[in-house]
């Protein structure tokens, strides 16, 4: 099982201080080593820096219209995402990240916002939902450790070696977060937010908590939603549950959590779990895609 990998060079935070030396075994006990030897940081609120106004464009793109037409639902999105705290050094690699691989800051966003609006929708106001929003926002903070040209495929199958360095993504976030945040949801949504019920990577023990696959989901709808350089368009937001939903048949996605999506997509009323999943319908996917998975190692890379 592919569930851990030796680094082949220095892993090196946004200030240039070396977080994991080459050599370092990133695996599940490496990361929970990680994060009880953390030193508390003080944090900042997302409200009280220059990131704010990317929360605000996140709720207000027109493909989220059906999840945040609703005043109260955006306003109450908007609450936990800027409440959500993170130290100085995170804020600095958001804020490389807004520079630098502007397809992922977007993602991060809008993963935060979709996500939170599901999770409101299934428990309302929540103490840990700031933490979950920042928890979203970093779940991909692993690919900032991935070669910029990986960042500019085109969708065409990956050779092994290419693969395998976006495969590994999630365990050099998690490992990343694990030192900076010590134990914190972002660790998991890191590390498990490609494990699609087993079917994806890496390899995980136990599945992760609802609130986790709440923030996988998320992340895969926000893909769907946006646009890419192998697609000819963005799905639209029916478009991209209609994928969902046949995730959830294929057994690469969780029923129950897909189904609180397409609550939330249908207004957030009654109960999601009596949510019935609707038929395909043709309009709502881009004309080309030429995307091909990311396959994973099969073994771990030690
Ligand atoms: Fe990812
Ligand atoms: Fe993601």
């Amino acid at each position: 099982m592919f569930d851990r990998l030796t680094l082949a060079e220095d892993l090196v935070d946004c200030r240039g201080e070396v977080i994991g030396r080459r050599g370092l075994v990133v695996s599940p006990e490496a990361i929970a080593e990680a994060g009880q030897a953390a030193p508390p940081l003080p944090r900042r609120l997302l409200g009280d820096t220059r990131l704010a106004c990317d929360v605000r464009a996140a709720l207000d793109a027109p493909v989220y219209a059906p999840l945040f037409a609703r005043a109260d639902a955006r306003a109450a999105v908007e609450r936990m995402l800027l409440a959500a705290t993170l130290p100085d050094v995170l804020l600095e690699e958001l804020e490389v990240i807004r520079r630098e691989l502007p397809i992922v800051h977007q993602h991060a966003f809008a993963t935060a916002a979709v996500a939170i609006r599901m999770l409101l929708a299934a428990v309302g106001p929540a103490q840990a939902l700031p933490s979950l929003a920042a928890a979203a926002l970093l779940h991909d903070l692993g690919m900032r450790h991935v070669p910029r040209s990986l960042h500019l495929r085109h969708g065409a199958a990956l050779g092994a070696g290419d693969a395998h360095r976006i495969a590994a993504h999630p365990l050099l976030g998690a490992y990343h977060l694990a030192v900076v945040l010590g134990v914190h949801p972002a660790v998991s949504a890191a590390r498990s937010h490609h494990w699609r019920c087993g079917q994806g990577y890496p390899g995980l023990a136990a599945p992760p908590s609802r609130a986790i696959e709440v923030i996988a989901v998320a992340s895969a709808f926000a893909a769907l939603t946006h646009p890419r350089p192998y697609r000819s368009s963005a799905y639209d937001a029916r478009g991209a549950a209609d994928v969902l939903v046949a995730e959830v048949v294929a057994q690469h996605a969780d029923g129950n959590t897909v189904k609180l999506l397409v609550h939330a997509l249908r207004g957030g009323s009654g109960d999601p779990r009596d949510v019935r999943f609707g038929v395909p319908r043709e309009g709502h996917a881009p004309d080309e895609n030429r995307y091909a998975p990311v396959s994973a190692p099969a073994r771990s890379l030690l």
